[in-house]
């Protein structure tokens, strides 16, 4: 990881979930770090998030659909993990240009900035299972066929194809991390809109019962943020990651009825209880999911190693200290 030490970079999205853990891994590490962010308040952007590394970090709270402001930052750095998106399915569905914008539009500004001030950084882009749309096979390898199931996962596709293209044509090396649910510290747990394991966190420390849509036997896998932190950091440091997609997961998989026993024994209280599956969730939810991650494994030695059991205990201690800071409304 010393590729990163006394290295500009760049994470939009900084403020939110992932993003701000990578600010905090990167900080240790020795690099110089500017996180851009528009704090739209109906977003995962929180400034809580950093609250512990705010002195060490340069902050530019501007929107990434912004061309002029993106060229601006882009243009002295060595490295961009290019984090920022609307991550709600839902809303991706009711407002769907604004995903159009955010997800692939200003990802091609994002892209022509380097191909035309900065081409010899290098880009990690976030992308995400969602674009395999309903498994034909189980676990679901970068071979699948890609058939998204919602608007959000056509822009995500489109937002990490221009990534590749960018790579493939003009040399601006990058590539991308299909990510699967990835839970943990900082995450948006305020109400349904992102993750479904953000609403059980919120309500179960509550004393509200969990909610599992359905009947609860889809399967899913998932993966702390500090193993996710390390997928990126991977690969943004090794070459041999460049014009290449990569899944993460994990070998835990466990059905939603399993998670939600298993996050009520941490010792934290909660109950759960079955409810009929909105219809405006059902038609885009995929079913059971998990990933085949052998290709990262492989290429670039990655494999998670935050159980199931540890990282869930150390998210819920996290909220049920700082809860304050994540369920107030402030929009
Ligand atoms: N967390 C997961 O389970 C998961 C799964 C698959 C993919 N991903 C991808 O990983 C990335 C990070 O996700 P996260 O979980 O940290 O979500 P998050 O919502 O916490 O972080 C995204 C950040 O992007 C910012 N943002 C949104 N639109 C912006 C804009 N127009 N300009 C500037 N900033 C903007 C938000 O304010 C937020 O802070 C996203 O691109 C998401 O699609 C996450």
């Amino acid at each position: 990881m010393n590729i990163f030490q006394n290295s500009n970079v760049l994470i939009t999205g900084g403020l939110g979930f992932i993003g701000s853990n990578l600010a905090r891994r990167l900080i240790k590490i020795g690099a110089n770090v500017t996180l851009v962010d528009s704090l739209i308040p109906t977003y995962g952007g929180n400034l809580f998030n950093i609250s512990d590394i705010s002195g060490k970090v340069n902050i530019n709270i501007c929107d990434v659909r912004d061309p002029y402001a993106m060229a601006y930052l882009i243009k002295d750095k060595d490295f961009l993990f290019n984090l920022a998106g609307q991550t709600s399915h839902l809303d991706s569905m009711s407002s769907p240009h604004i995903d159009l914008e955010i997800n692939a539009s200003a990802q091609l500004s994002i892209l022509e900035a380097c191909r035309k001030i900065n081409p010899i950084i290098k880009i990690v882009f976030a992308s995400t299972r969602q674009i395999y749309g309903k498994p034909d096979y189980l676990p679901v390898d970068e071979k699948h066929p890609i058939r998204p199931v919602d608007v959000n996962g056509i822009n995500k596709l489109a937002g990490e194809w221009y990534h590749l293209l960018y790579n493939n044509i003009y040399g601006i090396r990058a590539c991308a991390l299909r990510l699967t649910n990835t839970y943990g510290p900082g995450m948006r747990v305020k109400d349904a809109r992102q993750t479904f394991l953000g609403i059980w966190i919120r309500s179960l420390l509550e004393g509200k019962p969990i909610k599992i849509f359905g009947d609860g036997l889809q399967l899913r896998d998932f993966n702390y943020v500090d193993d996710c932190v390390d997928a990126m950091l991977l690969a943004g440091a090794e070459n041999e990651a460049n014009g290449k997609v990569f899944n993460l997961g994990s070998t835990e998989v466990i059905t939603l009825t399993d998670l939600a026993k298993l996050l009520i024994d941490l010792g934290y209280g909660g109950t759960y209880e079955f409810v009929p599956f909105p219809s405006e969730r059902k038609v885009i939810d995929i079913g059971n999911y998990y990933s085949d991650f052998s290709l990262i494994k492989k290429e670039l030695t990655w494999a998670p190693k935050v159980d199931l059991c540890e990282g869930l205990l150390k998210t819920l201690s996290y909220y049920h200290a700082n809860k304050e800071n994540y369920w107030n409304d402030f929009d």
